[in-house]
């Protein structure tokens, strides 16, 4: 059975100067879920915010926090995060030497637990800690910046994964470049949590966010029913 599709905004397109309200809005403008990028400026070239911006917007919104950590090592810092009020936490397997030491670190807080990948790392990576997962976020650019285009590549990857997962109550989400026009292909091939922020917040307003998270989720919902005709 297909999970329903879910949109979840990355605040990173977000204006930082109104963060709060900016949460406030995506939330009211249908958005399903928070996402929250960490970066480090040693795993990826970027650095962005840590727990204490997380617990001072968590209540702006009752939706799911979806923390993606870019951050290497991430294990000191899980503890943090999980009490900055985060609901789920992803590490990078390509961030650490424990990936399953990391996971069960993850699960012993109460959150649910994620790993991402980059475009290059083949799913493999992924398939002994299958049991240990609630998400897979599946990288669609290189990690560290909004706005970079989608590599096509990767559907794939996502079809391969949608196999390994099976029957396990685990979803799949992809990251990096989804707008309606490429919606559509994750969908089909098998993501069913669309992880969007430049997308989301072109326009600038509430009304506006509202109709970049339905175009999204149509396009999402439309090529699956199509793939499964
Ligand atoms: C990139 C981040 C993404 C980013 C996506 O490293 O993980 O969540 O916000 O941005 P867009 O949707 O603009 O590609
Ligand atoms: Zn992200």
């Amino acid at each position: 059975m297909d999970r329903p599709i879910y949109v979840a905004a990355s605040i990173l397109s977000a204006d930082f100067a109104r963060l709060r309200e900016e949460v406030m809005a995506v939330d009211a403008a249908g958005a399903d879920r928070i996402h929250l990028d960490v970066m480090d400026g040693h795993f990826v070239p970027n650095i962005t915010f840590g727990a204490p911006v997380i617990k001072a917007i968590r209540s702006a919104s009752p939706k799911i926090f979806d923390v993606h950590l870019m951050i290497e090592p991430a294990d000191p810092f899980l503890e943090a995060f999980a009490d900055a009020g985060s609901d789920s936490l992803t590490v990078h397997a390509e961030a650490g030497p424990h990936l399953d030491r990391s996971l069960q670190a993850i699960r012993a807080l109460g959150k649910k637990a994620g790993v991402a990948i980059n475009p290059a790392t083949p799913e493999d990576a992924i398939e002994y800690v299958l049991d240990r997962l609630d998400r897979i976020l599946v990288m669609t650019v290189n990690p560290g910046f909004g706005g970079q285009s989608f590599i096509p590549a990767v559907v794939d990857k996502i079809r391969r994964i949608r196999e390994m997962v099976g029957d396990r109550p685990i979803e799949i989400e992809v990251d990096g470049g989804v707008a309606p026009e490429t919606a559509g292909l994750v969908a089909a091939a098998g993501a069913n949590v669309l992880v969007a922020g430049s997308h989301v917040f072109k326009g600038g307003s509430q009304e506006a966010y509202a109709a970049n998270i339905a175009a999204l989720r149509t396009a999402a919902e439309t090529a699956r029913s199509r793939a499964a005709a």
